[in-house]
């Protein structure tokens, strides 16, 4: 609900379990009066406008208390702004870099499933410059969404030199972030740090997300959360170019979070007349804890951002993968002879990764031709599209559209469309290059190659990489590249998915590079790691389910011995932790016997029992990994019929004690059964049991070393 006073001018944004209140001061100021958790109840406004703006204590002209919804760079310029614009100053006289913005107007709309728009219109009172502070309420799901809008009224171009997407001003405190931060292989290791007083950055100064910084965060009072327990207040942000978090913990403890475009080397220019929109920052705040906060984000995700194939999938299909089967030694036949098992074990999509076009036998050569190599596939693609849907799948490719490599046809065609300095070096890294998006032409020409692809080889799905970080960023475009590289993926990917809307895509760079709620619009799930060892998987998947929901987390079944550790582990450990998001196989089923295939189908047959609760129940972290060396996980359908606990012990603690799994979200009255793979009935007890005493994670085995894990199916019953 969202709820205006105009006596005072305070707006109340009234959610499930939280609130954000803000007013037009007396100058006309918008000012941010409080947000945080609420009690559960009736949706009435929180704050009256009565109390003081401005709670924090003033230090000399240091006012570190600043809580405006907009921070504007002029009046002063010690606090991070939102916003910062530079004027032509008149009749070629200085330019002014100042902004006041001032409430001059609101509007309140409502979409049919509820959700409420406010847009709140913001003047300089000098300038020909408005801002319009955008808010949308989802108060089911206890997010808001907050954006910015400019625009230029005047008669001449101006140029914003920072604009981020928002600003929250949080209640004073000693603060903790948690946020996930890694590298190739090592994606999402979470990271939970004291901020010190100063300035706490996390970004990604390439043209895609990467992997260094993952774009979201958690915030608790120092010692004040646990997974279950405590206020949070979290975020991200629905961007995929060069972004920063900013966290400003001032000496008298207010924080300020800034969330947007990264200010490295930004620039926007805005015509007379010209408006522009930010990216989305998504926000919330709870008082169940770390789980709390990520059960919204990704209930948020589900079903408001993850796009909707026509028909509708409830779930995601089991996947198969070439990669690690394969590589780039591709063939017609033994495409086939891997569909063929495939489908026997029970997969749903079967794609065929890198190595299928141009000259591209290796990482060397081919990338940005877009043909079917005649040399691997002289009949084409098609045939194997055909077989694949016979044997009842889907059929999926893996792309690259936004790269080249010299040693290709598109690049000796066209040297001119990379991103480049003239005359200066072209660093390459996996011997390729970036496309420059800001030419249409280059966006233009990726359209209809990747239509035509999906056209002629009756494709299903998209895996579409992304295997570099920016170098030499010039483009025609300027400094704008920041942005366009991100709205022209954004565009090909739309433009495919109207035209083609049974497609669904999944985005990978290099692994979990590319993950995003900006993306996540696009794209139906992601390639959480190029790391497929179980083991190490564990707390990449961890650390992605901080944001990101299991339905949208790909996660493969590969060799006994991995390819990227040496380590070998049994099936049942590579099983347990990929059937933790959406499943896939990435092994040379063709070098397994019958009886390891039988295995294989009869943990897909299980994992397809339990994954509408994996994929669409509420994830509970029972046990982080760095807790115990354990984690216990928890999916728990919303009418707690149905619950999935998965255990996987990485580390052996020595004389540590795994405590319990105490469960969460059953219904306290109700007798629960938990089964394992195979059926057998390990326990039987009531909701209110499992909750209180909880279920005793190695099951009595006494088994608990590193590989152990357990996935068991609870189902009530009676
Ligand atoms: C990247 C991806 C891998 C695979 C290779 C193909 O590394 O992350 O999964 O697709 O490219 O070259």
């Amino acid at each position: 609900m969202i709820d205006f006073d105009p006596r005072t001018r305070t707006w109340n944004l009234v959610l499930a379990t939280s609130f954000h209140a803000l007013r037009a001061d007396p100058d006309g100021r918008v000012v941010c009066l409080g947000s945080g958790p609420r009690a559960v109840g009736p949706a009435l406004p929180i704050a009256s406008g009565a109390l003081p703006d401005d709670p924090f204590p003033r230090i000399g002209v240091d006012r570190q208390g600043r809580r405006d919804e907009v921070v504007t760079f002029g009046d002063h310029t010690w606090h991070e702004p939102t916003l910062k614009v530079s004027f032509p100053g008149a009749d070629g006289g200085l330019p002014i870099r100042d902004v006041r913005l001032r409430y001059a107007s609101h509007e309140i709309d409502r979409l049919a499933d509820g959700r409420e728009t406010l847009r709140i219109r913001l003047d300089d009172p000098v300038q020909p410059f408005s801002a319009w502070l955008c808010l949308r309420v989802d108060a089911t799901l206890d997010v808001i969404e907050r954006w910015l809008e400019i625009e230029n009224r005047g008669d001449r171009p101006i140029q914003v030199e920072q604009l981020s997407s928002g600003t929250l001003h949080l209640p004073a405190g000693r603060w903790e972030l948690l946020h996930a931060a890694g590298g190739w292989a090592a994606e999402f290791q979470s990271e939970r740090v004291r901020l010190p007083v100063g300035t706490t950055l996390l970004e990604s100064r390439s043209v895609h997300t990467g992997f260094v910084h993952h774009p979201f965060y958690l915030l608790s009072f120092e010692g004040g959360a646990d997974e279950s327990h405590g206020t949070v207040y979290f975020g991200q942000l629905a961007w995929s170019g060069s972004f920063r978090l900013a966290f400003e913990q001032r000496p008298n403890a207010a924080l300020h979070v800034h969330g947007g475009y990264s200010p490295f080397d930004f620039a926007l220019s805005l015509a007379p007349g010209e408006r522009h929109a930010t990216p989305a920052l998504l926000h919330g705040a709870c008082a169940d804890g770390f789980s709390g906060a990520s059960q919204r984000m990704h209930a948020f995700l589900r079903e408001r951002v993850l796009p909707r194939t026509d028909p509708p999938e409830p779930v995601r299909p089991v996947l198969y993968n070439s990669w690690e089967a394969s590589y780039f030694a591709l063939s017609l036949a033994s495409q086939i002879a891997l569909a063929k098992k495939s489908a026997a074990i029970g997969v749903e999509l079967f794609c065929v990764d890198d190595g299928w076009f141009g000259a591209r036998r290796n990482d060397t050569a081919g990338l940005g031709d877009w043909r079917v190599s005649p040399e691997v596939f002289p009949t084409g693609l098609r045939p194997l599209a055909d077989e694949v849907h016979r044997l009842g799948m889907k059929f999926g490719l893996w792309v690259e559209p936004e790269m080249v490599n010299p040693d290709s046809d598109l690049y000796r065609e066209h040297p001119d469309w990379v991103l480049h300095f003239p005359d200066r070096p072209r660093t390459e890294h996996r011997h390729q290059l970036i496309l420059d998006f800001g030419r249409p032409e280059v966006v233009a020409h990726l359209a209809d190659a990747l239509a035509r692809i999906v056209d002629e080889n009756a494709v299903d799905f998209l895996k579409w990489d992304m295997n570099r970080s920016a170098t030499e960023p010039g483009s025609v475009a300027g400094k704008a590249i920041w942005r366009r590289h991100a709205e022209g993926v954004y565009a090909l990917m739309d433009g495919l998915r109207r035209r083609f809307p049974r497609l669904s895509i999944e985005s990978c760079s290099s692994g979990g590079g590319r993950v995003d709620a900006g993306i996540l619009a696009r794209t139906d799930q992601f390639w959480t790691s190029d790391n497929t060892d179980a083991l190490a998987r564990v707390a990449i998947q961890e650390g992605a389910s901080l944001a990101y929901p299991a339905r949208a987390m790909c996660c493969w079944v590969t060799h006994e011995r991995n390819h990227q550790t040496g380590r070998r582990l049994e099936l049942a450990t590579r099983f347990d932790v990929a059937m933790r998001g959406a499943l896939g196989i990435g092994s040379d089923l063709s070098a397994l016997d019958d009886a390891e295939l039988d295995e294989y189908a009869k943990w897909i047959a299980f994992y397809k029992r339990i994954r509408n609760t994996v994929q669409n129940g509420i994830c509970h972290r029972l046990q982080r990994l760095e807790e115990a060396g354990t984690s216990i996980v928890e999916y728990v359908l919303p009418d707690a019929s149905e619950a999935v606990v998965s255990t996987v012990a990485v580390e052996r603690r020595i004389a540590q004690l795994v405590r319990p799994a105490r469960l969460r979200g059953l219904d306290p009255s109700a007798l629960y059964a938990a089964f394992d793979r195979d059926e057998r009935e390990y326990v039987r007890a009531r909701g209110a049991e499992l909750e209180a005493l909880g279920l005793d994670p190695n099951l009595g085995t006494g088994r608990y070393g590193p590989g152990y894990s357990r996935t068991l199916w609870l189902r009530r019953i009676g």
